[in-house]
């Protein structure tokens, strides 16, 4: 059994995404053990994507990652960091899979509507960043 962190991002948010993403995971059997909307600080966003630091994007994504409210999920399931990625479809919705939620609602590189962790040591770090353990209910 695995865990990884979800981000419906500002822009899922502000489209009224949310739902339709909760539907997505939980059509695929995924269980959702922690929720929560919060709303980044400019330095929060730099410090999530610090991985990406040196990266040309960084500054407008940490811009864009702060620039209103976001909902953070811990999904749980077998095998869910990649399938949850599966479901996600490709960072640019021009080379997403038919049928993904970046291919169905994104609409640039950036403006994704959602993030998912990558492996399982982010999933762990990224988890820990938003949620304590008393906020996850296994
Ligand atoms: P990355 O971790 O490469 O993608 P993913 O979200 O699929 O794991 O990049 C993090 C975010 O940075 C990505 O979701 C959107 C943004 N980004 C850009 O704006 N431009 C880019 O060229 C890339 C690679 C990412
Ligand atoms: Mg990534």
């Amino acid at each position: 059994m695995e865990r990884t962190l979800s981000i419906v991002k500002p822009d899922g948010v502000e489209r009224g995404l949310v739902g339709e993403v909760v539907k997505r995971f939980e059509n695929a059997g995924i269980r959702i053990v922690g929720m929560r909307m919060v709303r980044l600080t400019r330095d929060q966003a730099k410090r999530f994507y610090a991985v990406h630091r040196e990266r040309p994007f960084y500054d407008s994504v940490t811009q864009f990652m702060s620039s209103g409210p976001i909902v953070v999920m811990v999904l749980e399931g077998d095998r869910v960091i990649q399938r949850n990625r599966d479901l996600m479809g490709a960072t640019n919705p021009k080379d997403a899979a038919a049928g993904t939620i970046r291919k169905d609602f994104a609409t640039d590189i950036e403006k994704n509507v959602v993030h998912g962790s990558d492996a399982p040591e982010t999933a762990r770090t990224e988890i820990d960043f938003f949620f304590n353990a008393i906020e996850i209910c296994g």
